[in-house]
């Protein structure tokens, strides 16, 4: 079956691209590094020619806001109808839990903008939602960084391991469409600030956290519900402890 995955270059993108080979599909990895792009419209209608499914993990390369929700917008457009041109009969997306709950978060609002688009498009669809990666806490550690102080949220987070996110995505993918959304979550749940300070400590760096409840999380202040999944998420099964000690963590 020929699968193509826009964004497939990137960090699921390429993780997802190895699983689905070994079960013995025909995969296209889709990034403007392999000429495929989504804003421009670049060599789109050639990758998706035979295509039965289409799994979109790519990412903005910007986090500002206003031109995050241009890209998921103009990408999710135009990647959408190129689908319903060339026939395909799933469409796969990757977001993020909590995107309908954050909406003081622009880069929230734009994956929001994206599950909209897939919404209200006539493709049979999978939304999964997943929690961050662990490879993303060192980037919100340092975006909330002042010197030697890191202030972070004490709300619950459960971020989730970038293999066990794979692996979760290429099952859906090659499952029915559910036309709705499965969430994906790590195992472990404990406050944002605990994580920081777990991760710091591995990586022997000297800075001090200090949980505080009115630290923004990219732009937004978090309670207990907003990052966390709802009753019956998927658990990955990598605790963040077993991959803080692994060399390439
Ligand atoms: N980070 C988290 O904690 C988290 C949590 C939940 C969900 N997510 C979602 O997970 C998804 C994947 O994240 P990631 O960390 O794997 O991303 P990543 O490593 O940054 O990779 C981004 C990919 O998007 C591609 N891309 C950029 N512009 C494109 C364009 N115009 N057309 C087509 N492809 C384009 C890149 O291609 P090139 O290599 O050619 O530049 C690359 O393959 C994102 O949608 C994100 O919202 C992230």
């Amino acid at each position: 079956m020929k699968i193509v995955i826009i964004g497939g270059t990137g960090l699921i993108g390429t993780k997802l691209a190895g699983k689905l080979r070994q079960k013995g599909h025909d995969v296209v990895p889709a990034s403007p590094r392999t000429s495929v792009n989504t804003i421009t419209g670049e060599g789109l209608g050639m990758a998706l020619s035979g295509a039965e499914i289409v799994v979109d993990v790519a990412n903005s390369p910007s986090f500002e806001d206003s031109a995050a929700l241009k890209f998921f917008e103009t990408s999710g457009r135009n990647l959408l109808a190129a689908e319903a041109a060339a026939g395909v009969r799933h469409h796969v997306a990757l977001s993020v839990v909590g995107t309908d709950r954050l909406p003081e978060c622009g880069y929230f609002r734009a994956k929001l903008a994206q599950e909209n688009l897939i919404r209200t498009s006539k493709i049979p669809y999978t939304i999964l939602r997943a929690t961050q990666f662990f490879e993303f806490i060192g980037g919100i550690v340092d975006s909330s960084s002042d010197g030697q102080t890191v202030r972070l949220s004490p709300a619950l987070f459960q971020p989730v391991a970038s293999d066990d996110v794979a692996a979760a995505l290429a099952g859906v993918t090659l499952g029915a469409p559910v036309n709705g959304v499965v969430e994906l979550a790590g195992p472990d749940r404990f406050s944002l600030d605990e994580f920081g300070r777990k991760y710091l400590t591995t990586k022997k760096d000297p800075r001090k956290v200090v949980a505080d409840v009115h630290a923004r999380y990219f732009g937004a202040e978090l309670d207990d519900r907003s990052l966390t999944p709802g009753s019956n998420p998927r658990l990955g099964l990598v605790r963040f402890e077993d991959w803080l000690a692994r060399p390439a963590a």
